[in-house]
């Protein structure tokens, strides 16, 4: 069980969630969080925005029933955290691009602390948010706002390309990377539906290019060239 330190609502449907743990975690990896007794079932995936020794931030949007009782959680409040799980970002260097569309942006501000000199591209179909604190531990902060953030780079000025968000941008992602002919390794993290974030149910099974693999045991991060998107 652990202790919710504050729970910023950022607007009507983005909540930062801090909550006490001295677990830490790899930028990419994530947790299963769960804040009720009988319902929804299940745990819900979500990656970590950040992490002290201390403690852990979540960046969550609400889409339905688990996010939306994160979101009610105050400072005191109980929840449960298991993790953290994933294999998280590989071992990078070089110059490297973090691309997050949406909520996608989540995984993309520990990383940018732990990456040196990382460029960060955050996309967002309506109000941003948190852009000033990725300033803080990025010094190349690029926003878009209802447009496609992919349009702002190019992947051929990077040794490395890391993308999360919506499936859409995810397959433009592959798109790009095989318009580009680009040299840089491309990798996606994915976030489909997941049920024991510990490779048991085959919940979160996804088609590619080597066979079927489990989201939450083989990924979440894969190269982008490796998934089939249906
Ligand atoms: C490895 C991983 C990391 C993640 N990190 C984050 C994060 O940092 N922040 C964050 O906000 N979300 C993250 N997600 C997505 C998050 O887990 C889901 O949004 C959440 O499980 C939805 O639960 P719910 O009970 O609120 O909605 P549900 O009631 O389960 O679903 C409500 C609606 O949303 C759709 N939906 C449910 N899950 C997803 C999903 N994973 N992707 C797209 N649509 C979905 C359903 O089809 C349904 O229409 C992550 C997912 C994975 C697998
Ligand atoms: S969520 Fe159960 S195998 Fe991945």
């Amino acid at each position: 069980m652990a202790k919710v330190i504050s729970n910023m609502h950022l607007n009507e449907k983005v909540g930062l969630l801090e909550v006490e743990c001295d677990r830490g975690g790899r930028p990419g990896q994530f947790y299963m969080l769960r804040a009720w007794d009988t319902y929804p079932l299940l745990p819900r995936p979500i990656s970590i925005f950040d992490c002290t020794d201390h403690s852990i931030r979540f960046l969550y949007l609400v889409v339905g029933e688990g996010t939306r009782r994160l979101y009610q959680l105050r400072a005191g409040d109980n929840l449960t955290l298991e993790g953290p799980f994933g294999n998280g970002f590989p071992e990078l260097s070089g110059k490297i691009a973090l691309i997050g569309g949406g909520i996608g942006i989540a995984p993309f501000y520990y990383a940018a602390k732990n990456y040196e000199n990382a460029d960060v591209f955050l996309g967002f179909s309506d109000q941003p948010y948190l852009v000033e604190e990725f300033k803080q531990v990025s010094s190349s902060v690029t926003v878009n706002v209802g447009g496609t953030i992919l349009d702002t780079l190019s992947f051929s000025d990077y040794d490395h390309v890391i993308a999360c968000g919506p499936e859409g941008m995810l397959k433009a992602v592959q798109a790009k990377q095989a318009a580009e002919q680009t040299t840089a390794s491309v990798y996606v993290s994915l976030e489909n539906k997941m049920a024991c974030g510990v490779g048991a149910c085959l919940a979160c099974s996804t088609k590619h290019t080597t066979g079927r693999k489990k989201t939450c045991t083989d990924g979440p991060v894969f190269r982008a060239e490796e998934v089939s998107f249906v």
